[in-house]
């Protein structure tokens, strides 16, 4: 299966930005893990990363109209909690999308325990480090094949 990995909004600097929070590793050492990981299981795997809303609402839409990938695993940093864009997006295309966090956003500021995703997202996972994305991608899989 083919899966596509969007990381949003300050997800660029994980692993040089408050490391007590979200660990030392950098986001490619994260998505070389993760690449390791899906190969071993037999999946392909596609990375993107971007600070602009609009550009991952766009990147979402392409994996919808060029039917890119079987699923999407989705960490959107700070516009999950307040992107309406992001969620329509998300409602709008027939790929499942996992919504993943590193941290326990429960555990965290106010803010954070609200998503406005978490409704339109076929499930979430949260506060396992990268483990979050591991267990996303074994999760949507399961999933996907029942
Ligand atoms: C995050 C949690 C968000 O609240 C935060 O804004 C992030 C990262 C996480 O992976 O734990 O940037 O999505």
């Amino acid at each position: 299966m083919k899966f596509l990995i969007i990381n949003g909004v300050n997800l660029n600097l994980t692993g040089k930005r408050e490391t007590g929070v979200y660990g030392v590793k950098t986001l490619e050492e994260i998505n070389a893990e993760i690449g390791a990981f899906a190969k071993k299981n037999g999946d392909e795997v596609e990375f993107y990363q971007s600070n602009f809303e609009g550009a991952l609402v766009e990147k979402l839409h392409e994996a919808f109209l060029q039917k890119t990938c079987d699923g999407i695993l989705l960490n959107a940093g700070a516009f999950t909690h307040y992107s309406y864009a992001l969620r329509d997006a998300i409602a709008a295309i027939d790929i499942p999308v996992v919504e993943v966090h590193m941290s326990n956003v429960h555990a965290r500021e106010e803010f954070r325990k609200n998503s406005v995703l978490t409704e339109v997202c076929k499930g979430a996972v949260l506060g396992l480090g990268v483990g979050s994305y591991l267990a996303a991608l074994v999760g949507l899989k399961a999933g996907l094949k029942e």
